[in-house]
């Protein structure tokens, strides 16, 4: 029995429309080239209207009504396929990027779930968390001040007078408006005796700028933490034993420290805490005989400048010297960060590389 037009093309398009394409973005495609086919202006629905001019005055009627039953129920089946690979590709976009957080990274890793990238701390903010904590756990806050100082809480609080030569030893960059970006965050230790009352403990970590030949050891901008301890009967055995505990911290409780004198104008006397290289333990040379690459052979490693504070310093910030005494300590922090990972070139730390900050 053959089949009339109408059915025949309905039963050609279901048993095409019962297919599916390969993926959920194919099929989409597909259902709309069907689309086009049969309902299209063109289309092959479209054609079988065209024949109503061919029929009797009796027949078009039924027909015509035929035709257009048939047209909405193709567009029905179609927009139901078209639904369908719609729902299909967004669940396949979800599973593409599907999250379990529950998942193990392992887990995860073993699915071929795509996770986003993990970040991590740069090991120069890691470090400033350890001292953080370490410091605070001793009872100092953490104090900050302006990046851009004037020359009184840079140099002339601190003892050093204008046309001192000491000021020579900072390399000072100068705004055209005679401002100093700090050279050390000493002047945070400045303003902050001059906001608080003693006692006071505090640590400043922070951005400091030197005009220096950039090179393997030096930066023109840094990082820097220094400590400041004022209260009745400081004395240098609080300082040592102060930097002792965190120098343990940082290198491990084995490590030996030696403490030499040195001069910086705000502090009297003025010490330079050595820690004993933790990689040679100290002799210079590694098993093999190979110079050490940390300490460059010379067996100790400056860490930490430091001194009990000057009186003149004390007074510049209205605190009686004969009441109070104080010590104060500072740390190069790019420099402690290269030293405990053994690195041996400042300029890595900023090199913005993301292998080198994921190895530490
Ligand atoms: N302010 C000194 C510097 O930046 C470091 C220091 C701090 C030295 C405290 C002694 C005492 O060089």
């Amino acid at each position: 029995m053959s089949l009339d037009p109408i059915s025949q093309l309905l039963a050609d398009f279901q048993a095409e429309a019962a297919a599916t394409a390969a993926s959920p973005a194919e099929e989409l495609l597909r259902v709309e080239a069907l689309r086009v086919r049969l309902l299209g202006k063109k289309g092959e629905v479209t054609a079988l209207l065209r024949q109503l001019g061919q029929l009797s005055a009796e027949e078009r009627p039924v027909f015509g009504q035929r035709v257009n039953t048939l047209k909405e129920q193709i567009g029905e089946q179609l927009d139901a396929l078209r639904s369908a690979a719609q729902l299909a590709a967004e669940q396949a976009e979800l599973e593409a990027g599907w999250l379990d957080p529950t998942l193990s990274t392992a887990a995860a890793g073993a699915l071929a779930v795509n996770l986003p990238a993990r970040g991590q701390k740069h090991p120069i903010t890691r470090l400033l968390d350890i001292v953080i904590e370490h410091f605070t756990g001793l009872g100092f806050e953490v104090a900050s001040g302006p990046e851009i100082e004037d020359t009184w809480h840079n140099f002339d609080a601190l003892n050093i007078p204008d046309n001192h030569p000491a000021r020579d030893v900072w390399d000072t960059f100068y705004t055209t408006k005679g401002e100093v970006p700090r050279t050390h965050t000493s002047s945070v230790q400045i303003r902050t005796m001059l906001s608080q009352k003693p006692p006071i403990r505090v640590i400043s970590p922070g951005k400091c700028f030197r005009n220096e030949t950039i090179d393997a050891t030096h930066l023109a901008a840094f990082n820097q933490c220094e400590g400041l301890y004022v209260d009745r009967g400081v004395t240098l055995g609080h300082l040592k034993a102060t930097l002792e505990g965190w120098v343990q911290r940082l290198f491990g409780p084995e490590v030996k420290v030696r403490f030499r004198p040195a001069f910086y104008p705000f502090v009297e006397p003025g010490l330079d805490l050595d820690a004993q290289c933790f990689l040679c333990g100290g002799g210079g040379h590694l098993a093999g005989g190979a110079t050490c690459t940390v300490c460059r052979g010379k067996g100790w490693l400056e860490v930490i400048p430091c001194g009990m504070v000057h009186p003149n310093v004390l007074r510049n910030c209205g605190i009686d010297p004969d009441e109070w005494s104080a010590f104060a300590f500072g740390m190069g922090f790019d420099r402690l960060v290269m030293l405990q990972n053994g690195i041996d070139d400042l300029r890595r730390l900023y090199s913005g590389r993301l292998d080198l900050v994921r190895q530490l």
